[in-house]
């Protein structure tokens, strides 16, 4: 099965701290010996980076702001293609999460809400879109590619208004574009952890509280480096996978015969669609 040992080089974008630059640094650290490029928007933490890893010769850093007009975003993946022909594999980890109370929307800035949707959602699918050139070419030569998103157990269970709901949208987009660029020998992989200890929750009142219950960084790493060798599709960490049970499992499926039925259909054949989804009983 395609897993990140067949990955020979990848781009881990919101990789200058937390689980991106835990992972950058595991997968860094695989036998197969991987290239890992390492973007983000803080200078100095990819000098920092750079510093401590760059002399392997197999980290390198690459400033972006992911939030950037498409033209710019545009020639920041040329370069990256020019510079890393052999590019197979694209992370992202990268994410803003905000607490909207929705009962008080007197205190709800709009350029707020707008900026979680763009970094989380909107931002992702155009660097998807500019990146699958790379990843279908080398899908075609023979080698497997892979996209690594990052959602959250909060896009299955939406108790956080707009921060879920974005991260919802990047739940759904990896199954259509899994069950779509399977084909292409381009493997789409869905990491979805549960609260993770976090420079994210940094300035939140109750930050101490939510540290007696988060999952330490490095269990989390742990986790999600074992479904990446393993090469499953989606990856429940900790308390996500019995909720990935009760209400993900088999979607996946379930998007792949709605593919297959919709292009039978385009095809001229007639399906019958209790024969796709058998009803209760059947
Ligand atoms: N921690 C949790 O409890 C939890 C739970 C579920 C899901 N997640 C998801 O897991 C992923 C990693 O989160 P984390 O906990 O590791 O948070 P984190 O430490 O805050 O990391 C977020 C990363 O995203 C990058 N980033 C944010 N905005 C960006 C932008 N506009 N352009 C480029 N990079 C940007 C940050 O880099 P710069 O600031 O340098 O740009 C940073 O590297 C996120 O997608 C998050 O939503 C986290």
């Amino acid at each position: 099965m395609p897993n990140i040992n067949h990955c020979r080089c990848i781009l881990v974008i919101g990789g200058t701290s937390g689980l991106g630059r835990k992972l950058a640094l595991s997968i860094l650290n695989l036998p197969s010996r991987p290239m890992v490029i390492v973007c983000g928007r803080r200078q100095e933490r990819l000098d920092e980076l750079a510093a401590s890893y760059g002399p392997s010769g197999r980290l390198k850093t690459m400033r972006l702001d992911i939030t950037s007009d498409p033209s710019t975003l545009r020639s920041a993946v040329s370069s990256i293609v020019r510079a890393y022909p052999d590019l197979d594999a694209v992370m992202f980890s990268s994410g803003t999460q905000q607490y909207f109370d929705l009962t008080r929307p007197e205190t709800i800035n709009l350029d707020h809400l707008s900026n979680e949707l763009t970094t989380n959602y909107t931002s992702v699918v155009n660097l998807i879109v500019l990146f699958l050139p790379q990843l279908i070419r080398i899908g075609s030569s023979g080698r497997p590619a892979f996209l690594y998103l990052v959602s959250a157990g909060m896009a299955v269970i939406p108790w956080v208004p707009n921060f879920s709901a974005s991260k919802a949208a990047l739940h759904n987009l990896s199954m259509a574009l899994a069950v779509q660029l399977r084909r292409k020998n381009v493997h789409v992989v869905e990491i979805m952890p549960p609260l993770v200890e976090s420079e994210m929750y940094a300035r939140l009142p109750h930050r101490d509280q939510l540290a007696t219950f988060w999952m330490p960084l490095d269990e989390c790493t742990k986790q999600t480096m074992a479904g990446l060798v393993a090469g499953a599709p989606q990856i429940p960490i900790g308390m996500m996978a019995p909720v990935h049970q009760k209400y993900v499992a088999g979607k996946l499926e379930a998007a792949s015969k709605m593919l297959q039925n919709h292009e039978e259909t385009r095809r001229g054949n007639v399906v019958n669609p209790n024969t796709v989804f058998p009803s209760r009983g059947q």
